[in-house]
């Protein structure tokens, strides 16, 4: 099966590197900042001279659209559902991100990064692994299968903590709990904790733990009120070792997003680009010395 042959495919895979870091980004809402961190701080780190893979692992192809794709109006293209499905290879779903949409004139690849693309058939993904022998650990099979080819794979989860999240934690070293600030959302943190307990509890060789924490749309301006102040007074305090530099609230997100840009590439000297190259120092990926 020839796929995603139109696509800038030589430049798939050319250095290798690794063995890569692996990061989940989790949380079982929507609407967490788990996409914008995953291609922003894999857009810094590529900057910063890593090479980085990022899996779109969410059926709304977030990540995939960040970076320039679209692949449920593009034909010819390979998904992780086809990997699913079993018609493509996991490699063949890897293509360049790229700094604007695809098929757009003048779009280029951005050198060091990588993205597995997905498609909105991947909601049929919790059926097709059930009944699978080994269905928890798919992912970890093809995770494993490229991790001496790229220095840090962030892997983009969907908005929930099903099959595919649990493939995800299984397939991942690290879990980056992704919160915006307020009382009902820092629940979730505790909600990933038992949930990455549960699953060490059940299978043996489970590495992942929940390493990071990142506080995202976080309001420039003080006086947000009681809940806020304290929500956010509590997560620092609770998760203190875990904490990674808090991402501000910035308009040029969502904008950057419509324009599929990642931000170095559409507000380089805004303040949240500023925040994701903090934060990406602080994953373990200052700027690269050789
Ligand atoms: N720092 C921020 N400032 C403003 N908007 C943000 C910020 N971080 C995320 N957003 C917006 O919040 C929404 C959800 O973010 P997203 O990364 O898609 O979350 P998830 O992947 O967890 O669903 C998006 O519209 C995004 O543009
Ligand atoms: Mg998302």
């Amino acid at each position: 099966m020839t796929l995603n042959s139109d696509l800038p495919h030589s430049q798939v895979l050319t250095q290798n590197r690794g063995p890569a870091r692996v990061f989940a980004m989790v949380n079982q809402s929507g609407g967490a900042g788990k996409t914008t961190s995953a291609v922003n701080i894999g857009a810094c780190a590529a900057e910063y001279g890593w090479k980085v893979l990022i899996v779109d692992a969410d059926a709304q192809c977030d990540a995939s659209v960040a970076c320039g794709y679209e692949p449920d109006l593009m034909t010819g293209v390979a998904t992780l559902y086809d990997v699913l499905l079993g018609i493509a290879s996991f490699e063949e779903t890897i293509v360049p991100a790229l700094a604007g949409p695809h098929g757009t004139k003048g779009t280029a690849p951005i050198e060091n990064l990588f993205i597995s693309l997905a498609s909105s058939n991947l909601e049929d993904a919790e059926q097709l692994l059930g009944p699978k022998t080994g269905r928890e650990f798919w992912m970890r099979g093809l995770i494993d299968s490229v991790r001496d080819q790229y220095d840090l794979i962030i892997i983009d989860c969907p908005g929930n903590l099903g099959l595919v999240v649990v493939n995800a934690i299984v397939a991942c070293d690290e879990v980056i709990g992704c919160v915006k600030p307020g009382w009902k959302e820092l629940r979730a943190l505790t909600r990933i904790e038992l949930k990455i307990e549960e699953i060490q509890n059940v299978f043996g060789g489970v590495k992942a733990f929940l390493s990071k924490v990142l506080v995202v749309d976080v309001p420039l301006h003080r006086n947000q009120g009681a809940v806020y102040d304290d929500s956010k007074k509590k997560v620092t305090t609770a998760y203190a070792d875990k904490m990674l530099p808090m991402v501000r609230r910035s308009p040029r997100i969502p904008e950057a997003y419509a324009a599929q840009r990642a931000l170095r590439f559409f507000d380089r000297a805004g303040e949240a680009t500023q925040d994701y190259y903090n934060v990406t120092k602080m994953v373990g990926f200052p700027r690269r010395k050789s």
